[in-house]
């Protein structure tokens, strides 16, 4: 069973008293959420002040991003380590943004995935087409490209840490969300290729997450699809009842 997963990506967004009053209210209205796993992504400044506020309550912390290398010389980088200490979850690695404002390649996504998962934190993958992808038809290729740099090497034993979060570009932040049937299909043909390059157990465990443009008003005709498991929410997160609604779904 796949317990769904409903996480915030802030971005760059909120300073510590912003995120840390944020969190201390909506904590007392998802206290009774059970079904599925919450997580909050602030920027590297709030860290701490969520893990605080979050204590004792069914939020857990996530960052947006990191370094591949332990230490070092690597002026304004952040290891898994520290964001380990200081009780990150999850880390979102390879978001579009990522990719187009500061050069990640497959290639580096995949070095940061290895590294996480060495240290026993959960990457949540991002991948997903831009439009110009999608009218060319080269949406699975985009996919299989990702995934197979992505995950290349990661052990068989280690991939159901993975969260995969499916966002096409062309739905962040532009409030034109993918149709069920659009994510369905891509979701469909993430767990298959996943069956095809791990095995079909890990096909049923891995959780596949949908982002872009989720509101209150779509979520639950996303989750009604089979394969889709959770949501990476960014606008909509940054408002407590829009997130909480959507945590309710
Ligand atoms: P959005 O962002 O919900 O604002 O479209 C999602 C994301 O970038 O993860």
């Amino acid at each position: 069973m796949r317990v769904p997963l409903i996480a915030a990506n802030w971005k760059m967004n909120k300073i510590i008293s912003e995120a840390r009053s944020f969190v201390e209210e909506m904590k007392s209205k998802v206290k009774d959420v059970e079904d599925k796993e919450i997580v909050i992504c602030p920027p590297y400044t709030s860290l701490i002040a969520v893990k605080q506020a979050i204590s004792n309550s069914n939020i857990e912390l996530g960052a947006q991003n990191v370094f591949w290398e332990e230490k070092g010389a690597y002026t304004g980088e952040i290891s898994v380590k520290m964001l380990k200490d200081i009780g990150c979850k999850y880390i979102i690695l390879g978001h579009s943004e990522r990719r187009k404002y500061f050069f990640e390649t497959d290639g580096i996504i995949n070095k940061k995935i290895k590294k996480v998962l060495e240290e026993s934190v959960s990457p949540i993958f991002c991948i997903g087409e831009t439009l110009e992808e999608r009218e060319r038809n080269i949406t699975f290729d985009v996919l299989k490209r990702q995934l197979t740099i992505g995950l290349n090497e990661i052990d068989i034993n280690n991939v159901d840490k993975v969260v995969i979060a499916y966002e096409p570009v062309w739905a962040i932040g532009t409030g034109r969300t993918a149709t069920p049937s659009q994510a369905e299909e891509a979701h469909y043909f993430i767990r298959n290729w996943v069956k095809e390059k791990f095995s079909e157990e890990n096909s049923k465990r891995i959780r596949i997450i949908y982002g872009g443009s989720i509101k209150p008003e779509n979520i639950s005709d996303l989750m009604k699809c089979e394969n889709i498991d959770g949501g990476l929410v960014g606008g909509a997160s940054l408002k407590i009842d829009s997130f909480v609604n959507i945590i309710n779904y």
